[in-house]
């Protein structure tokens, strides 16, 4: 169904091309790896280098537009049609759309100065050069920098905070109380992203960010397609008052936060102690500047607590739509928890919590695309991508491939026993990443998602309200566009 098919033909003119094709002229002439090159120089005869299959001239065309519109959709048909590698042109760009466990793995363990990872302006913008926005040695240094605050002894610690916090919103909860469940999950894994980032555990405080960190990412829509995203910023001025004064909001917020720790005499252990702590070898002062805490800080809050409320937003979505995995759930919690509060050392004797949690990654991965850029010619199989290009890799596709996913739209967390999970290549499945630029903060979210839907399903279970839309909604993150509205049923069986 996925299998490749006829590759293009990429015309090169010579010296007499237009502008935008000299550029691959003299990628032809730079590139071994082509097919050999029949060009005279100086003349204006074509050649032929091989391109993998995708659409071409106006069908390109339509197909970048409705890409805005349900690039989930369009996404899936480029794979059906044209196969694991699928290449799009328009003008001067080159767009590669990638999805075979195999490439994808060559891609993500690649080293940054082959892939850089590319992301949406808007992003740029709101983060500045934090861990996922930045490049290169800056980047290598920060996550080295960050990395002992991720240690998994110290995010073991912090089990405790997040039942706290999962407890305290559980008991906000009536039975049959409705409730908008996206929104709730969102605050949650909020409410613990600043506890244990940050040790800030004011309510007024947590609804201030989560209104401005929410007005921020509903603006910076995951356009695929940059040329597109920069006209609408420059025409669209009201969008971007909007997004300074929201952006203008958090950072007021951020560094009030800094110059509040700095001041303080008790050190904390959170991550930004870690972080005002570390030091230059050379100098011994502060190795980073407030400008650079603000930045990894909102990177954090932003990374950390929008994926995992997400992953729980459908969890609890596929729960509510299927009984017997929701039994079999509830049957693990009761009796391995016996109405007690899951402390983390619980989490190795849930194997089924986990199981569905995986599962729910799988059909609604939170991160649903990445994208790399190589700065030079770059070989992958028979093809070679010209330096530049847009690379794309899709969780949501090869989640939902069939080839390693049978009947891939069914939700079964059998498909994580430990057997079904060898059989399977690595990167058929991967929700946090892979390689240098792989998720900072994957045990942390493990542990924050199991944490919560252990604490919360071992007391509410929730069934959508009538006539609730479920559609999706790919922005940043896979969100579900109508919100999740559903009603919180008290579990009176259970012994918690
Ligand atoms: C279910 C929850 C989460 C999912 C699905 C997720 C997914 C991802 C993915 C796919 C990437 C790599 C993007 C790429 O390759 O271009 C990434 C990077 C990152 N994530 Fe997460 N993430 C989650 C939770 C968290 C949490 C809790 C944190 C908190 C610290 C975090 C911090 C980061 C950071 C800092 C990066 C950038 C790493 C780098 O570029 O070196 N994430 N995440």
């Amino acid at each position: 169904m996925f299998a490749g098919r006829q590759a293009n033909s990429r015309h090169v003119m010579t010296s007499k091309a237009l502008p935008w094709t000299r550029r691959l002229i003299k990628f032809s002439e730079r590139n071994p790896k082509g097919l050999p090159s029949t060009t005279v120089p100086g003349t204006s005869v074509s050649s032929t280098v091989a391109d993998p299959p995708g659409p071409t001239g106006l069908s390109a065309i339509i197909l970048c537009l409705s890409r805005q519109r349900d690039p989930l959709r369009e996404l899936g048909e480029l794979a059906r049609k044209y196969g694991d590698i699928v290449h799009m042109q328009l003008g001067s760009r080159h767009d590669y759309l990638v999805n075979h466990p195999d490439h994808i793995k060559k891609i993500l363990c690649a080293p940054q100065s082959e892939m850089a990872r590319s992301t949406p302006p808007g992003l740029k913008r709101l983060l500045g050069s934090g861990l996922l926005t930045s490049q290169g040695d800056y980047h290598r240094r920060h996550k080295r920098l960050l990395a002992p605050a991720f240690h998994r002894e110290l995010v073991r610690q912090w089990g405790s905070t997040i039942v706290t916090e999962c407890e305290r919103l559980r008991d906000c909860w009536q039975d049959r109380t409705e409730l908008d469940v996206e929104y709730e999950m969102l605050r949650l894994t909020l409410a613990i992203v600043l506890k244990v980032f940050l040790r800030v555990d004011l309510k007024e405080r947590t609804d201030e960010i989560a209104t401005a960190a929410n007005t921020l990412i509903q603006m910076i829509h995951c356009r695929t397609l940059p040329v597109i995203d920069d006209l609408l910023d420059k025409v669209a001025l009201g969008r971007i008052r909007r997004f300074k004064h929201a952006r203008d909001r958090f950072d007021t917020i951020v560094y009030r936060m800094i110059r509040e720790r700095r001041a303080s005499s008790s050190p904390e252990h959170d991550l930004l102690s870690a972080l005002l702590q570390v030091q230059d070898e050379e100098t011994g002062s502060s190795a980073l500047t407030d400008q650079e805490i603000r930045d990894e800080v909102v990177t954090m809050l932003i990374a950390g607590h929008e994926t995992t409320a997400h992953a729980l937003t459908w969890t609890w979505f596929l729960l509510s739509q299927h009984p017997q995995v929701e039994l079999k759930l509830h049957a693990e919690l009761d009796s391995v928890l016996n109405g007690r509060l899951p402390v983390v050392d619980d989490l190795e004797s849930l194997p089924y919590n986990r199981m569905v949690f995986s599962e729910a990654m799988r059909l609604y991965p939170p991160v649903w695309i990445v994208a790399r850029r190589n700065p030079n010619a770059w070989s992958l199989g028979n093809y070679t991508f010209p330096p530049g290009s847009f690379i794309f890799l899709s969780q949501y596709l090869i989640q939902r491939d069939p080839r390693f996913f049978p009947d891939p739209d069914r939700f079964d967390p059998e498909r994580w026993a430990p057997n079904a999970v060898t059989q399977r290549p690595r990167y058929s499945y991967f929700p946090f990443g892979g390689g240098p630029r792989q998720c900072l903060g994957e045990g942390l979210a493990w542990i924050i998602g199991l944490l919560v839907l252990a604490s919360i399903g071992q007391r509410f279970q929730f069934s959508l309200v009538p006539r609730q839309q479920i559609a999706l909604e790919p922005l940043i993150t896979l969100r579900p566009k109508y919100g999740m509205r559903m009603i919180a049923n008290r579990r009176f069986h259970s012994a918690g």
